[in-house]
């Protein structure tokens, strides 16, 4: 993952958010919904295209599978613009370590063994060299571009960032710091984003009368799903001082773990139908959905260390299900098997057969 803002502290993330901020400012991302809704149509009109060929105008299809491929597409797009194959390069090289790392990461860790030039080992650095040099390529080829403009994509906006600060101040980002926050981008916002729409595909095929009110309710759906199916399952956090939470005491620089999903279900908070799908209960907005605890949704965490893509994410959402909703209905597969599991973010296990139908014209 690299050194990126998720896992800095101190002035060195201080540092890091200040120079990225600019990049996800909503005029910023508005450059980028053209682009989310392209690759959003061209998924749409891969499956209008399969369904209208079959009988009955039906076909079915893993969209956890096909979300994940879409928003890999999307923040290499939003990411790299124009460097965009070498981008995609770069996050196929992430994605199989990663995948690398979840196989490995409960096994019992000798001391030692991470060196040895076994085979997963060599093909672990392989890919971390990989990776590395793609990105340096994708930088350098921006830093030397002839007319002096960087881009508007997330890296051309970081790296314009980075050159007003050096005239100023001593607070742009080194060149290892930018690879390792191109890195973060795809981790921290691929994944996620994909599962937000994954578990909002599931929730309007158990609830299809919300697929036809959905066009005009969009933001309340997609809150109501992060509340239910939140991607981000844990927020962590160390107390600088000792402090009191109700009747707890937590002393400073212990690790305390912020259980989202339990947090989203609890009746307390959420009243009687805190288990049910129902987004109306954010009609009035996010801070009003549960009787006086503004803060109850915790999707994207709150305070300064809060999600820096939370706009980018919901835009990214609206432009996916708008262009899947608009010739498309979905329902469950029979073949669905309901089991969300907790591999770091939420997961379905078994993936998400969906029968997509198309809609008459
Ligand atoms: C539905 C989608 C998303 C969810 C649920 C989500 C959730 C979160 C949460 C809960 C945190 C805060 C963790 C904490 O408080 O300790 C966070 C931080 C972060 N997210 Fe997201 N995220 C999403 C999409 C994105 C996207 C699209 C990007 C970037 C393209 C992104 C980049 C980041 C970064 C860089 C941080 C660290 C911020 C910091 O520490 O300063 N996220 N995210």
């Amino acid at each position: 993952m690299g050194k990126g803002l998720v896992l800095l502290e101190g002035t060195d993330w201080v540092r890091h958010r200040r120079v990225i901020n600019p990049a996800f400012n909503m005029d910023k991302l508005k450059m980028m919904i053209s682009t989310m809704t392209g690759c959003a149509q061209s998924l749409a009109k891969e499956l209008e295209d399969v369904a209208s060929k079959n009988k009955d105008r039906v076909t079915e299809v893993d969209l956890n599978q096909k979300f994940r491929e879409l928003t890999a597409d999307i923040i290499a797009h939003t990411a790299f613009g124009s460097s965009y194959q070498l981008g995609k390069e770069a996050f196929q090289a992430q994605h199989e370590l990663t995948e690398i790392t979840m196989a490995t990461l409960f096994q019992v860790q000798l001391p030692g063994l991470n060196y040895l030039p076994a085979e997963r080992n060599r093909r672990k650095w392989r890919l971390e060299k990989n990776l590395r040099d793609t990105l340096m390529q994708i930088i350098r080829s921006r830093l030397s571009s002839k007319d002096g403009e960087y881009g508007n994509d997330l890296l051309g906006l970081m790296l314009g960032a980075c050159a007003s600060h050096e005239q100023g101040e001593a607070s742009g980002l080194s060149m290892d710091e930018i690879v390792d926050e191109c890195k973060t981008f795809f981790l921290a916002g691929h994944e996620t984003t994909s599962l937000l729409l994954t578990w909002t595909v599931f929730l309007l095929s158990v609830y299809p009368e919300w697929q036809e009110r959905l066009r005009n309710e969009m933001t309340m759906v997609l809150l109501e799903t992060l509340r239910l199916y939140n991607p981000a399952l844990f927020i962590q956090r160390k107390p600088t001082t000792d402090t009191t939470v109700g009747s707890l005491t937590i002393p400073a620089g212990v690790a305390v773990y912020i259980p989202v999903p339990i947090m989203h279900r609890d009746r307390e908070v959420w009243g009687h139908d805190a288990g049910e799908f129902n987004p109306l209960r954010f009609r009035d907005g996010a801070a009003r959905a549960a009787a006086g605890t503004p803060h109850a949704l915790l999707s994207f965490s709150i305070g300064p260390r809060s999600c820096i893509g939370q706009g980018f994410a919901m835009l990214e959402a609206k432009a996916a299900m708008a262009a899947m909703l608009r010739r498309l209905s979905f329902g469950v597969s029979p073949g669905y098997v309901h089991a969300p599991v907790d591999l770091i973010t939420l997961k379905p296990k078994f993936g998400l057969p969906v029968i997509v139908r198309l809609l008459d014209a």
